[in-house]
């Protein structure tokens, strides 16, 4: 049977750790090339040497979201490694204390979790155009975007932006055989919902009450959705922001 992402090169953002590292590594058994990014070297080495000794193919760059000619640079990367891109997950984000924002809290979502994206998603589209031809790319929104969020409020207004920029794309570069989709994870067991537990004590709990499945998902169970939304065996999906929550959203 044909692996899902069988010679195809993908690029993944936030790979150090969490979804995105689930994700490089599933991509990699699934027959992808894959380029690690994110700013921490230590875990995206850990995490590609992991991928090699799997016998998957993987390489790593630093890559800043909040710095556009960063994010540049690691696409081209990818480009220069591998010689083209096929698909590419912007998985990386980063999360403020839930409350009210500071502007300061708000700026760094923006240029990280928004601007990040989008810029992340210029470059691949030029990379895709100029090498595949046709491609596709996933943003990694949360369930956090679809409803209020007075936890969170920053956090989910620049996700729900993600989801819009995803549509406006995928009708953009749909006639080129680009598609362009957003997954919408709930609750999943990883540094980011630790770091958000540790200020807000029961969270988590919370959280898996309002669940139809009454647990966190696994980072291996979202990068799942991911993989499908990337592949070839989704062929007519575009434009859509698919919830991965276990039902927490409906
Ligand atoms: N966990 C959840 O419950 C949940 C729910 C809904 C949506 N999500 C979304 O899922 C995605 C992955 O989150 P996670 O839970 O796996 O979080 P995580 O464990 O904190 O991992 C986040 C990843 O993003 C990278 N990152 C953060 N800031 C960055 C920057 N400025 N430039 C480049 N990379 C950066 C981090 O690496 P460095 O710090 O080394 O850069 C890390 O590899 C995010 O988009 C998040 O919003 C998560």
């Amino acid at each position: 049977m044909t692996l899902l992402l069988e010679d195809k090169v993908a690029f993944v953002s936030g790979a150090g750790r969490g979804i995105g590292a689930a994700a490089a590594r599933l991509f990699a058994r699934e027959g992808a090339r894959v380029l690690l990014a994110a700013r921490t070297e230590e875990q995206l080495r850990a995490v590609t040497e992991d991928i090699r000794t799997h016998g998957g193919e993987a390489d790593f760059v630093i890559c800043d979201l909040a710095d556009a000619a960063s994010v540049r640079a690691a696409v081209d990367r990818v480009v220069s490694v591998y010689g083209r891109l096929d698909v590419a997950f912007n998985n990386g984000a980063t999360i403020t204390p839930p409350g009210e924002s500071t502007e300061r809290d708000f700026d760094r979502l923006y240029q990280v979790n928004l601007r990040g994206v989008w810029l992340a998603m210029r470059a691949q589209i030029a990379a895709i155009r100029a090498t595949a031809g046709r491609g596709a790319i996933v943003n990694n929104s949360s369930i956090g975007s679809l409803r209020g969020n007075p936890a969170l409020p920053a956090y989910g207004a620049m996700k729900r932006a993600v989801n819009s920029l995803t549509e406006s794309a995928a009708i953009s570069y749909g006639p080129e055989n680009i598609r362009i989709n957003a997954i919408a994870p709930g609750n999943t067991r990883t540094e980011m919902i630790e770091t958000w537990e540790s200020t807000s004590p029961g969270l988590v709990e919370r959280l898996i009450a309002n669940c139809p499945l009454r647990r966190q998902a696994a980072p291996e169970e979202i990068a799942e959705a991911a993989a499908w939304l990337l592949s070839d065996r989704s062929s007519f999906v575009t434009g859509t922001v698919l919830r991965v929550d276990g039902g927490a959203g409906s």
